[in-house]
């Protein structure tokens, strides 16, 4: 059409003489190819948009280690390295152990995930504090002495250690065989020392705080500090501690972070803190010698079945509330007892008692001991039975 100037006064007057009735009705017409013009548009949009989106890399996970003063941020990275890096806006607030989403190229905090869920640790481990005495362990006296000199002389007398200039193990492997009072003679060393006594066990560890592992690792020692003089006893360590075929597979690598955060909480104490770690296991052959290098758990106490001694130990310990009928041989009870580990006994007492429930005397006879080491006996059969075929 006309463009240039001099005819706008034209155009216009041509508009107003001649085209009245053709606009009124091409009207609509424009009114809908405007709609329509104005739909695909915003589709456009829309669809550049979504484009943006899906071009966009994917954000890595990271978990904040600390703010720094200037503003920057120490996180650690999935595979467990740690970067110093900037935050896309300084109104993002961060704590430690905030889950946050970074690029993946220059890790750069673009959004905040999920604040630290600063889980109740209490809800999820064994605090107490035991009442085990020494006289109720049995048939164990060098270990006992060993684990006095190891965790109760440095937590009763820490400025012995000074004077002389040494530093005491941080804690200490307990190994052998199920049932031989591991678990026992770790109760009572924090009886004796009136620690507080914090149970982990490394299997459950490793099921059930799946992405958290190292999370609580980490605030069973805050609370072992807390709550000092403690003792963190850690049972079935080799679960989270085993020398493994890497798999890479995720799970594997949550207990490799689990295991790494175990580590670090190690060595990052104080020998002379009032918290010493007692690890555990049935399976040291598989375990991974970091637990035990000089500095970590570096004292290995072992601890096997009882010997004839122990056995008659142990027995009396358990059989010291039983009224027990007098002419009892009790040298034919412990020589079938041979090989039975404390457990095993202490079943026997119970399992004895039973017996004589059934039967209803109160007195407890050589004939309910014998039958008794019997069922445990074949109690222990099925038990190897149902490992090799189970
Ligand atoms: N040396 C022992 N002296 C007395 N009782 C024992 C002994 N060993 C085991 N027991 C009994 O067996 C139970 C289980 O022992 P535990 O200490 O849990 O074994 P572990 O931790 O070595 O597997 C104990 O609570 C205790 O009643
Ligand atoms: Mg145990």
């Amino acid at each position: 059409m006309v463009s240039n100037k001099d005819n706008t006064e034209q155009v216009q007057d041509d508009t107003d003489s001649m085209g009245f009735e053709f606009i009124q009705e091409t009207n609509p017409e424009i009114e809908r190819l405007q709609e329509e013009n104005k739909i695909l548009q915003d589709t456009l949009v829309q669809l550049k948009y979504e484009l943006d989106r899906v071009r966009q890399p994917p954000l890595m996970v990271c978990e904040v280690v600390e703010e720094l003063d200037d503003g920057r941020v120490v996180i650690r990275t999935p595979n467990g390295n740690n970067f110093l890096v900037n935050k896309i806006t300084d109104k993002l607030a961060l704590t430690s152990n905030d889950t946050v989403y970074c690029d993946q190229k220059n890790l750069s905090i673009l959004e905040i995930g999920s604040k630290s869920k600063k889980f109740n640790v209490e809800q999820f481990v064994i605090i107490e504090k035991p009442n085990i005495k020494w006289s109720d362990v049995g048939g164990l006296s060098v270990q006992v002495e060993e684990i006095k000199e190891v965790i109760e002389l440095p937590l009763k007398k820490p400025e012995i250690f000074k004077k002389i200039g040494i530093k005491p193990p941080k804690g200490v492997l307990l190994h052998g065989p199920p049932g031989t009072g591991k678990t026992l003679l770790a109760k009572a060393v924090a009886a004796a020392t009136k620690s507080t006594f914090i149970e982990i066990v490394g299997s459950e560890l490793v099921m059930k705080f799946i992405g958290e592992g190292s999370k609580l690792v980490k605030e069973v020692f805050d609370l072992a500090r807390e709550k000092a003089p403690s003792i963190v006893f850690i049972d079935e360590i080799d679960s989270i501690a085993a020398t493994r075929i890497e798999t890479g597979t995720s799970g594997e690598r949550e207990v490799q972070r689990t295991f790494m955060q175990l580590l670090a909480e190690i060595d990052g104490f104080n020998n002379l803190d009032n918290v010493k770690i007692i690890g555990c296991t049935n399976r040291i052959d598989i375990l991974d010698p970091a637990v035990i290098r000089p500095g970590r758990l570096d004292r290995l106490i072992k601890v096997d079945n009882p010997t004839d001694e122990g056995i008659q130990e142990i027995f009396k310990i358990h059989t010291q509330n039983m009224s027990i009928k007098k002419g009892t041989s009790f040298e034919k009870i412990y020589a079938q007892m041979s090989g039975f580990s404390g457990a095993e006994i202490q079943a026997v007492a119970t399992e004895a008692g039973y017996f004589a429930i059934r039967e209803k005397h109160t007195i407890i006879t050589e004939q309910d001991f014998l039958r008794a080491i019997e069922k445990v006996r074949r109690n222990e059969k099925d038990e190897d039975f149902g490992r090799m075929f189970g």
